[in-house]
């Protein structure tokens, strides 16, 4: 990595599998954003924490996730792909910075207030101070640039926040850091009720593509994703919200235009289409599901990328934390 470029900062939350909008949406956008940026990206176990897990379970998902990132090709060779919870500075900084942020501005965080609600029986402080961990994996990197999904945007504004609130106070401590939503937002939606998400949590199994998901499995959940009435395979988000989502995902995947899509299926079916949309998302998916099951049956190499990553995470966020120490008078570690 060479000093002049910017930095870059993104991770996911070590829960469940991915799904194909974690793909579509962040995940392939990664894999060459190291061209632009020195790239960091986490696995942000911490902030699971926030929701309550199974350790078992949890401790293989985190591990799955970062073999899914390494698997849909983000290199560990060239970007620091680490876990949030190896490197204690992220826990550090959040403390202090906890104490730069405002119950009320916490409060008026959509995010918590809809985790609040889900989570009804544990509204717990993680759940509320969440962003000022965020802030903190972000600002200890100096990151610059944030590729993130829409829903994150308010927790950027306010690590931006933060982070001019601290400059202020201390002089330019902080890199204050832009949000990245992606060139086309390849925003998808949930296969069962395109007005929502595609989320990993969706209680209904066919409304999320898994990037583990088989074949068969793939196609099967396509054939049955909603679409309308009317038989023709055309782009209008508001009124053919299914098709359009099906054609978003189709297009992604095989860098074809809505026109080109269009005129691919004009007379067709949508059973043509949607077998169409499935195999090609299979396709994309197959060398994925290889490269993940190859980490899996020889774990060697992932856990001497972690080693190696974790320490250089490390490095960067000790320098970081260390400024910061001082700039509030903490006395000197020795
Ligand atoms: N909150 C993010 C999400 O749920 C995950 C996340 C945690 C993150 N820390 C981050 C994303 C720092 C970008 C940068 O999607």
């Amino acid at each position: 990595m060479s000093d002049d470029k910017q930095i870059l900062y993104s991770g996911m939350q070590a829960t469940g599998s991915l799904t194909l909008g974690n793909y579509l949406g962040a995940l392939k956008n990664w894999v060459k954003m190291h061209e632009e940026y020195d790239c960091y990206y986490g696995v942000m176990d911490l902030h699971s924490l926030t929701v309550r897990q199974d350790p078992v379970k949890f401790r293989q998902n985190a591990k799955k996730l970062y073999a899914l990132y390494v698997a849909a090709g983000l290199d560990p060779e060239i970007n620091c792909v680490y876990f949030q919870s190896h490197v204690s500075a992220h826990a550090e900084l959040a403390w202090i910075l906890d104490c730069f942020t405002y119950m009320g501005e916490l409060s008026r965080m959509t995010q918590f207030k809809d985790k609040a609600q889900k989570h009804e029986d544990n509204v717990n402080a993680g759940l509320f101070t969440y962003p000022v961990l965020m802030a903190s994996d972000i600002l200890l990197y100096q990151a610059a640039v944030v590729p993130v999904g829409i829903d994150q945007k308010q927790h950027l504004e306010i690590t931006r926040d933060i982070a001019e609130r601290f400059n202020n106070l201390y002089g330019d401590v902080f890199t204050v850091p832009e949000p990245y939503f992606g060139e086309n937002g390849a925003k998808v939606m949930s296969l069962a009720d395109p007005s929502k998400k595609m989320s990993k949590s969706d209680e209904n199994q066919n409304a999320a593509i898994l990037l583990i998901d088989d074949r068969d499995t793939i196609i099967r959940k396509f054939k049955r994703a909603v679409t309308d009435s009317d038989a023709e395979v055309r782009y209008d988000p508001d009124t053919k919200p299914g098709i359009s989502n099906l054609m978003e995902i189709y297009g992604s995947v095989t860098d074809k235009s809505s026109e080109e899509i269009e005129k691919e299926f004009q007379g067709k079916g949508y059973g043509d289409f949607k077998l169409a949309v499935g195999e090609a998302v299979a396709d994309e998916l197959t060398p994925l599901q290889q490269k993940y099951e190859e980490l899996l049956a020889d774990k060697t190499y992932i856990e001497e990328c972690i080693k190696r990553n974790d320490e250089k995470a490390r490095r960067a966020a000790t320098k970081t934390l260390r400024k910061v120490r001082r700039k509030v008078g903490l006395t000197d570690l020795s």
